[in-house]
């Protein structure tokens, strides 16, 4: 679909969203170890429900995990009787392992991401050295999303975007009047996400914002991070296009792209790498799943020297 059917395409899910029976009941997980939303939501008329950018609890230190963080969910999902459709990630994330694999278990719903993972699975493939059992093709995940692709949740329209930028691969799911938005803007007094992993790109990055802000004022924004801001105590992951759009500190209405990438740039410059990008991404890639195991059977977080 050409960018201009796409945009009606979504225009019309939104419109039709201003009916509450196209709204869906959003209820977010918040995880204060590495900062992260992750969204169940759910049509209220049939109960389906898909779970985005979920976390598996990972200890560093001792290389162990544990399930606490994606239990809370399954405990919510089924006490709400929701039927998962959809384990959907907006990206590869740096900062947190997804739990979406043992949610599956749980739970159910089919793993989808973005088609231009196969681009970070390339990437990241090489800076650690994977060997020919990574298939570097997306086949570890059911669905990979292309731009503009429409799909259902129930009865609810939903449309996923391609908003490249903090990495290649990231999408936006739109489900009826929910956007949910993944890396890209963070809440308006915070700003917008980096764009210096391998792959990102500033300058596409604020293409995708300006896509993003494009669609009608009231669209409900579920945002994956939130670390607070200066003045700011408590964590908050919801917004609306027409805040961003007045207030976003890196990226309201007035703000030019080269403005906007000379103040990203800058500012990427200065920040240390997240904690977990090691095992994330090596653990994300592969949808969720450990590293093959080596003969003895154990899988292994490999750390490059001198790569990132
Ligand atoms: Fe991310």
């Amino acid at each position: 679909m050409s960018d201009p059917a796409i945009a009606v395409a979504t225009q019309q899910i939104l419109m039709a969203a201003q009916h509450p029976e196209q709204q869906p009941v959003v209820k977010t997980f918040f995880d204060e170890k590495t900062f992260t939303a992750s969204h169940v939501v759910h049509d209220p008329q049939t109960l389906i429900a898909a779970v985005i950018d979920s976390v598996l609890d990972y200890d560093p230190a001792s290389g162990r995990i544990k399930y606490d963080s994606a239990q809370k969910i399954v405990d919510y999902v089924r006490a709400e009787k929701l039927q998962v459709a959809w384990q959907l990630e907006t990206h590869a994330h740096a900062d947190h392992l997804s739990a979406a694999p043992w949610l599956q278990e749980q739970l159910g719903g089919k793993l989808g991401i973005g088609a231009n993972i196969v681009e970070v699975q390339k990437v990241f493939g090489k800076i650690f050295n994977a060997d020919t059992r990574f298939a570097r093709d997306g086949s570890q995940f059911d669905h990979l999303f292309v731009d503009g692709e429409q799909f259902k949740l129930g009865n609810l329209n939903a449309i996923a975007l391609h908003v490249p930028g903090h990495t290649p691969a990231d999408m936006a799911f739109i489900i009826g009047d929910a956007a949910f938005i993944g890396d890209t803007l963070f809440m308006p007094d915070y700003g917008t996400a980096r764009a210096d992993f391998p792959g990102g790109d500033a300058r596409m990055l604020y293409r995708s914002i300006r896509r993003l802000l494009s669609l009608p004022a009231e669209t409900r924004l579920f945002l994956c991070h939130d670390y607070k801001a200066p003045h700011r105590d408590t964590y908050a992951w919801e917004t609306t296009v027409g805040a961003e759009r007045a207030h976003n500190v890196h990226v309201h209405e007035g703000v030019s792209e080269d403005d906007f990438v000379n103040m990203r740039t800058s500012r990427d410059a200065t920040l240390a790498l997240p904690n977990l990008i090691m095992p994330s991404v090596q653990v994300n890639i592969r949808g969720g799943h450990m590293p093959e195991p080596e003969d003895n059977g154990t899988s292994y977080i490999k750390i490059p020297i001198n790569k990132l």
